[in-house]
């Protein structure tokens, strides 16, 4: 599908690669830089679909290898579709599986043609390649799917690294025929290739240089936020973006903090997903742009304020005082409420970002905006 990714701006002002684009799908159209929340299991833990478009949640994140296991794609297919399923009429990127395999299954086997694996759930065995994710995929309906990739742990010797390169790059380019062949891309829906390579800048290089030869609608950077230092990851992710096609998006897959998102974009990163917003949120930790707070924290039992001045949402209606209650009480509204403000404040960063890369002086706004927020968490 041509033209279905429009690079707006680039502002290279003050050294960066940061970028402004605009990414269509078939349930609408992404403004990027964006961050994606994530639905796992379809649903966006604790928040629903019409709180997600209250705070201005553009695309959302779903899970082949957790949909597959329970309800399966088959019977969401059967449904409707995951849009239908779960009642989000907006955009869906889904996770391949394959990394999931290697975060929560037993008795894993890699193979030429795929991963076979026990599920955690009741232990099936099960196997997951380019043929089976792609049905899955297709079955859910995702606007984006993702190929199956190898993710190797940090830290990896470079044997190892340089075979999962190889076969990621091989079933990248399998997923890709079937999405070509089944008509799947030609109905506008979008196959991302995700590039590794772990902590080897040289294979890294090769890998989005292979992959940008297949010439996929958009390009991930795997293989980050799998335990290294943050230093490492922005290095990694630094010797990728480059290679990458400037007329395709660009996503990093599982990160990051408020910080970390702006210094990727200045790398030139166009997507990210994260579960942690979500996850804090249910413990009482809630983001200012002076750093997060623990709300569970005894100094704000009677702090009449709200989380943070300048987020214009439901839940800033509530005191720090209540919102404590809530989080120490374990009441289900407090992961609600919280989950709202930390995703709306994700969401809010993100189109900051967008109007000071218009403007042209990113540079500048996101040193300023990680010193303060780093000054308050210190
Ligand atoms: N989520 C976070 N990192 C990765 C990765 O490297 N590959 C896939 N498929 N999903 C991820």
């Amino acid at each position: 599908m041509p033209d279905h990714f429009q690079l707006l701006a680039t502002d290279t002002a003050g050294g960066t690669a940061a970028r402004r684009g605009r990414l269509r799908t078939r349930h609408g159209v992404i403004e990027t830089p964006i961050f994606m929340p994530v639905g796992t299991q379809g649903t966006v833990k604790a928040v629903t679909p019409a709180q997600l478009r209250e705070i201005g949640a553009q695309i959302i994140l779903g899970n082949t290898y957790h949909l597959n296991l329970r309800p399966t794609s088959e019977l969401i297919r059967d449904l409707g579709g995951l849009h239908t399923f779960m009642g989000w009429d907006g955009p869906i990127l889904t996770d391949s599986g394959g990394f999931q395999v290697f975060s929560l299954a037993k008795l894993r086997d890699i193979r030429e043609d795929g991963i076979a694996f026990q599920s955690h759930v009741d232990g099936a065995k099960l196997f997951l390649g380019p043929r089976e994710v792609m049905a899955i995929q297709q079955n859910l309906g995702s606007d984006i799917a993702m190929v199956i990739d190898e993710c190797p742990p940090w830290p990896c010797e470079r044997d190892a690294c340089a075979r999962a390169v190889g076969r990621s790059l091989r079933w990248a380019k399998q997923c890709r025929d079937i999405a070509a062949d089944s008509g799947f891309l030609a109905a506008g829906h979008h196959v991302f290739a995700i590039a590794q390579g772990s902590t080897f800048d040289d294979l890294r290089r090769e890998a989005a240089e292979s992959l940008a030869a297949l010439d996929f609608p958009g390009y991930a950077v795997g293989g980050v936020s799998v335990g290294e230092p943050e230093p490492e990851m922005l290095k990694q992710v630094g010797a990728t973006t480059p290679f990458l096609p400037a007329d395709k998006p660009r996503y990093t897959m599982g990160l990051g903090t408020p910080p970390q998102m702006l210094k990727m974009i200045a790398l030139g990163v166009d997507m990210f997903d994260c579960v942690m917003p979500t996850r804090v949120a249910r413990n009482g930790l809630a983001f200012t742009p002076d750093g997060p707070i623990n709300l569970r924290n005894e100094k704000y039992r009677a702090d009449p304020r709200p989380i943070c001045e300048g987020l214009d949402n439901y839940t800033a209606r509530f005191s720090r005082a209540y919102l404590r209650h809530l989080a120490t009480t374990n009441e289900m509204l407090g992961g609600t409420l919280l989950s709202m403000h930390n995703l709306h404040f994700f969401l809010d960063l993100m189109a900051q970002a967008r109007a000071h890369i218009e403007a042209g002086d990113y540079a500048g706004w996101h040193r300023a905006w990680i010193a303060r927020y780093e000054a308050g968490a210190a």
